[in-house]
């Protein structure tokens, strides 16, 4: 039977923005809806509860590490849907994205949705934006685009399967691959980084604009004493990322030796994957 849609619901946590801009491109795909955008960064916007019914649409979009980034849990917690059907958009830096599809369709599942769609789409690496400096490009939006017709038409048609199931994505980095089989084997366990792995400062270039507290997703910033609370922090990069005039770095020198290990195996292109 053909399913009636009325309105789109985009619904993404993008610290560092191109997970937010990858699920607006499959969105411009699909005309003619009304369109609600929940920016779930801020712990405020994830103390709501959003609810969906079956003539709704999302298109869900989450950055990855291999897994559902940090707070996946408490996302999918907020989102309360009754047989809506869901377009899921994976984001990853060119290395891979692991098991993070396989969590996506289990969580979506979960919270009643209706999987339909699934895709892994390359982005510059909010770490090194050296990775993949110029993801997604034109060949990616292509796709993306084609995504979206596809996944729309058979939501349409009132077809909600997803016929193809999304598999583990491996790496042509050796020790990510012992990450990956590690996530494998422990599927529910959340992602975190250690705080040596999170350290930063913030140097005197800052103009106080209260850019990056606004957008640090747990509220470990404090602009004046220009500190971070480690313990808080999820390492997203959001506050690096988002100073208008570069004021945080990264002083880890564990990421620093890990971004320079992945160095040679990222050069090959990656493109996305898709299930439908
Ligand atoms: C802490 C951290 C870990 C990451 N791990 C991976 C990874 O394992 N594989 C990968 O391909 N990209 C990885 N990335 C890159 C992001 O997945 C990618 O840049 C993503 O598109 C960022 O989305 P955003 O711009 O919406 O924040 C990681 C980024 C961060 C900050
Ligand atoms: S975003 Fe940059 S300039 Fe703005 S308050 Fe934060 S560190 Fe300072
Ligand atoms: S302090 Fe940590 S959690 Fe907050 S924006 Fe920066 S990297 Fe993300």
């Amino acid at each position: 039977m053909a399913n009636e849609i009325k309105k789109l619901h985009l619904v993404y946590f993008s610290p560092s923005g191109s997970t937010e801009k990858i699920v607006k491109t499959v969105a411009s795909e699909i005309k003619g809806l009304e369109i609600e955008t929940h920016d779930l960064l801020t712990s405020a916007s994830r103390e709501k509860k959003y609810t969906f019914g079956k003539n709704d649409l999302v298109i869900f979009g989450c950055m990855t590490a291999g897994k559902l980034f940090t707070l996946s849990d408490e996302i999918f917690e907020c989102l309360e849907a009754d047989g809506t059907p869901f377009i899921g958009v994976a984001t990853f830096g060119n290395t891979y994205y692991g098991i993070a599809l396989t969590e996506m369709l289990k969580r979506a599942e979960n919270s009643g949705f209706k999987v339909a769609a699934l895709g892994a789409f390359v982005a510059r690496h909010s770490i090194d934006p050296a990775f993949a400096a110029e993801r997604p490009d034109a060949k990616d939006v292509e796709i993306m685009k084609d995504f979206a017709r596809r996944a729309y038409k058979k939501i349409l048609s009132g077809d909600l399967t997803l016929h193809t199931l999304p598999k583990t994505n491996w790496s042509a980095w050796e020790m990510g691959n012992k990450v990956i089989a590690y996530r494998e084997e422990h599927p529910d366990e959340a992602y975190a980084l250690p705080p040596s792995y999170k350290t930063k400062e913030m140097s005197d270039a800052c103009i106080k604009c209260g850019t990056c507290a606004k957008h640090c997703p747990v509220n470990a910033i404090n602009i004046a004493k220009k500190t971070f609370d480690l313990d808080k922090c999820i390492g997203c990069w959001a506050c690096i990322n988002r100073c208008p005039v570069h004021a945080i770095k990264s002083t880890s020198k564990e990421m620093a030796d890990i971004m320079k290990s992945i160095t040679g195996s990222a050069q090959k292109r990656l493109e996305p994957e898709l299930f439908l």
